[in-house]
């Protein structure tokens, strides 16, 4: 039921990383190897990996991959450990995960070199992103769950952009309510949102529920309130990039206009959220940073111009949602309903 391996190590520790190389999905399913520091940074930054929780996992692998190839006199470890994980932070500025996965890897290296020495705090990096995979389809699955019994026999849910196992290991978040509950024998349907400017949910929603036989209907972005006031909807359910400690999340561009809308209509607003996607350090979503994309990607969208050439264009890749909006947050530990700031505080305990 769950369509591929989204990102993998193969070998020991000559291997390589092993990503899908979304840009090419829905017509190709092409796989890449990366093998240095700066290749890992590009698939990151050109979203040949993408989707916030599988951003983080990919930036651990390519600490790997820089120690690896930097292969560092033991005096000068920690000066490299630092320019590695510095340039990996700047792939892609909005998915806390980036971050907390790089301060994972980085914390656990600079502990075990003080301790163990330089290639056991090497290898202890490429193992600590190999547990990670484990790890993100543990929280997928917990995720299903508690969503998955919030979703009824027949229910149709609305999604936008790709919170499937594309952009995670495997199970994703938002879908992963949708895989376990089909698992359970509930008959879910899923409208995606085709998601302007890159096609999130076009190429790759669609793409993942067809491969594992859920039922999916493609809308363009500006049809999301007609199937909303036609009755089509039971809920919306939307994965996340970064929670601000007050519930404030930021997620693809555009969720923001789904989120008000399902207000507007009253159907209830889930966000699926790991809680490597929680930033306690930010207190609203005024301060979460938004990634900004080139020009091409509205005015010449996949090689073809779309809007004369020169016009101005704003791209803004994400949108940040006022807690007010959703109705509950689904983690790996559990639902969290409002009052948002002391239901995550509890919840990160
Ligand atoms: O620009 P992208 O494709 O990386 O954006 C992805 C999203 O906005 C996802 O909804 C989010 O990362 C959650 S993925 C579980």
């Amino acid at each position: 039921m769950i369509p591929v391996k989204t990102i993998e190590w193969i070998g020991d520790a000559d291997g390589v990383c092993r990503i899908i190389d979304q840009t090419l999905l829905p017509g190709q399913l092409k796989y890449l190897d990366i093998a240095d520091v700066e290749a890992m940074w590009e698939a990151i930054r050109t979203l040949r990996v993408r989707g916030a929780p599988a951003i983080g996992i990919a930036a651990a692998f390519g600490v790997y991959l820089g120690l690896r190839s930097a292969a560092p006199p033991a005096d000068r470890f920690l000066a490299e450990l630092e320019r590695i994980t510095s340039y990996l932070a700047t792939s892609r500025p909005t998915a806390v995960n980036l971050f907390w996965a790089l301060e994972r890897v980085s914390g656990l290296a600079r502990a075990t070199f003080s301790l163990e020495g330089l290639a056991v705090a090497i290898s202890d990096v490429l193992a600590e992103a190999n547990a990670m995979i484990g790890e993100d389809n543990d929280v997928g699955k917990a995720i299903g769950a508690y969503g998955a019994a919030l979703l009824a026999d027949g229910d149709s849910i609305l999604t936008h952009c790709n919170a499937g196992g594309l952009a995670t290991a495997q199970w994703g978040t938002a879908l992963a309510v949708v895989y376990v509950a089909a698992g359970q024998g509930k008959r879910i349907s899923v409208y995606a949102d085709e998601t302007r400017p890159l096609l999130q949910g076009a190429r790759l929603t669609a793409w993942e529920l067809k491969q594992a036989g859920i039922p999916v209907t493609l809308i363009t972005d500006s049809m999301a309130a007609t199937v909303m006031a036609q009755g089509r909807v039971r809920a919306v359910l939307v994965g996340t990039d970064r929670v601000a400690a007050n519930g404030d999340f930021a997620n693809k561009i555009g969720t923001l206009g789904v989120a008000v809308l399902a207000h507007e209509f009253g159907i209830p607003f889930y966000v699926a959220a790991p809680i490597s996607s929680i930033d306690p350090c930010i207190a609203s979503g005024a301060a979460i940073p938004i990634e900004e994309r080139g020009a091409d990607e509205v005015s010449l969208g996949f090689g073809r111009r779309t809007a004369p050439e020169g016009v101005a264009v704003y791209n803004p890749a994400f949108d940040v949602t006022p807690a007010r909006y959703v109705t509950a947050f689904i983690t790996e530990k559990g639902l969290v309903h409002p009052p948002f700031p002391e239901g995550l505080k509890r919840l990160l305990g």
